[in-house]
């Protein structure tokens, strides 16, 4: 049993060399990344260097959490050690010299993080690190919080032990984000956006000195010197990750959502909305786990709802976020035009799949976290959990075979067959090529007709 169960966490006495997580790393890590941590840790002692588990997952090892990525440090030519790890264990791998980090994607498909333990010198606020390479103990100390600066080795002669120079495991057991040096926001003012992560994810308190260089960062607007992608990546992790909803209302709280752009806001109305978003995608991910959703996605329509289109559009581009995201604005605007002019009113459910089918799932779950009516809401929550999972048992061709050429008849047929099946008009495959040729007789009658 190790230390750390011996105190019934209570961490307080822990020594760093005492601790060995080997038995943990173990239990909670899938078996295969645990295999692949030990051919790490032999291929890094034939090289004769030391190969350490780094960053979250160490912190998550500790909170016996579940751990997703593999970030490695190779305390010597990082890099080098890549190109053998990748030729033994992976498929391929991309090296960034400059910064002396490779990213592997193993023969299993996942994909892990390497890097040369070095010490990063800042040449401004907010850019790209100049990179130094250096010890493992520097590597850690120039990392963000004292719960993320832990390292756990994985060389074979000390599988497991724990490096934990900067009392992490204490600041796990006591809950808190603290940084490690009053440098660090003004190195990285991202870490202003990752304490809030933390904080609201871990459900963790930010150490008071912290808080105070925090809110001196951001008082000083010190988000304006990182790039837009970086604060549009930060923002995307920490909607899918954590507790979205608190996460955008404690941006807005702390005015950091006006310095990510200053028409930006989150309101009562959408802090309400948010939270109606994250019932409804833990119901879907529940029922539909085979379908794949972005989490982060429908908490950003929510965030950006209430500005002019235009205004919306130009600040989604300019925060980098992907063009689909920009498209769902449009889709969803269209939509909603549709509805406040009435046209959908007396809509059949299958004319309204027609017109949902062009929306992502994502954009679904947004319209039925923020419509009011009702009767909407059911229709929409029909469509996700009938219409849209409706299909056809005869394809185009099958209409090819009945003498149709035209691509667009073919695509105006298939289309109308689908409306009547979620009508629950027809619903085997005998009645849609009835009604598929009755379509297709009509027509030949009006072509015949216009002759
Ligand atoms: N890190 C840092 N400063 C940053 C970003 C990252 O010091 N601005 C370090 C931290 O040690 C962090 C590690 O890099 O643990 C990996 O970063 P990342 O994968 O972005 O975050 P995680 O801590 O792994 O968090 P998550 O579980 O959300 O992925």
């Amino acid at each position: 049993m190790s230390l750390l169960e011996n105190k019934g966490n209570d961490f307080a006495s822990y020594k760093s060399d005492e601790v060995n997580l080997k038995d943990r790393l173990v239990k909670q890590l899938p078996s295969k990344d645990v295999e692949m941590l030990v051919n790490a840790g032999k291929l890094a002692q034939n090289m004769g260097v030391k190969c350490y588990l780094v960053g979250g997952t160490v912190r998550d090892l500790v909170l016996k959490k579940r751990c997703y990525d593999i970030d490695l440090t190779v305390d010597g030519d990082g890099l080098a050690f890549a190109e053998q790890f990748t030729k033994f264990y992976g498929k391929r791998m991309k090296s960034f010299a400059q910064f002396g980090t490779a990213f592997v994607v193993l023969k299993t498909g996942k994909k892990i993080d390497i890097s040369t333990s070095r010490t990063e010198v800042y040449t401004s606020p907010g850019s790209l690190p100049k990179v130094k390479y250096g010890e493992i103990e520097y590597d850690l100390y120039r990392r963000d919080f004292t719960i993320n600066s832990m390292a756990i080795s994985v060389n074979p002669e000390d599988f497991g032990r724990l490096l934990d120079f900067h009392s992490g495991v204490k600041d796990l057991k006591a809950k808190v984000i603290r940084i490690l040096n009053d440098q660090s926001f003004e190195d990285d003012p991202l870490r202003v956006l990752r304490a809030i992560r933390f904080e609201q994810r871990l459900g963790f308190d930010i150490e008071n000195r912290t808080k105070e260089l925090m809110m001196k960062s951001i008082e000083s607007n010190c988000l304006k010197t990182v790039s837009a992608e970086r604060v549009y990546t930060e923002l995307i992790v920490s909607t899918n990750k954590g507790d979205a909803a608190k996460f955008i209302t404690r941006l807005s709280e702390l005015g950091i959502l006006r310095q990510i752009h200053k028409s930006l806001y989150f309101d009562e109305l959408k802090a309400e909305q948010a939270k109606e978003l994250s019932k409804l995608l833990e119901w879907f991910v529940k029922e539909y786990p085979q379908d794949k959703i972005e989490k982060w996605y429908p908490f950003h329509l929510i965030l950006f709802s209430g500005l002019p289109k235009d205004m919306q559009t130009s600040i989604a581009k300019q925060l980098t976020y992907p063009s689909n995201f920009i498209k769902s604005i449009s889709k969803i605007k269209l939509f909603l035009d549709k509805i406040d002019s009435g046209e959908l009113k007396d809509s059949t459910d299958g004319e309204l799949a027609l017109k949902l089918s062009g929306l992502r799932i994502e954009d679904v779950l947004y319209l039925l976290a923020v419509v009011k009516d009702d009767e909407l809401k059911s229709r929409l929550r029909h469509y996700l959990t009938h219409s849209r999972s409706v299909s056809l048992s005869i394809n185009g061709h099958d209409l090819l075979m009945m003498g149709v050429t035209l691509g667009a008849l073919i695509g105006s047929i298939l289309q109308t067959l689908k409306i009547q099946k979620i009508d629950g008009k027809i619903s085997n495959r005998e009645d849609e090529l009835e009604l598929a040729k009755k379509m297709v007789d009509d027509d030949s009658d009006s072509a015949t007709n216009l002759e």
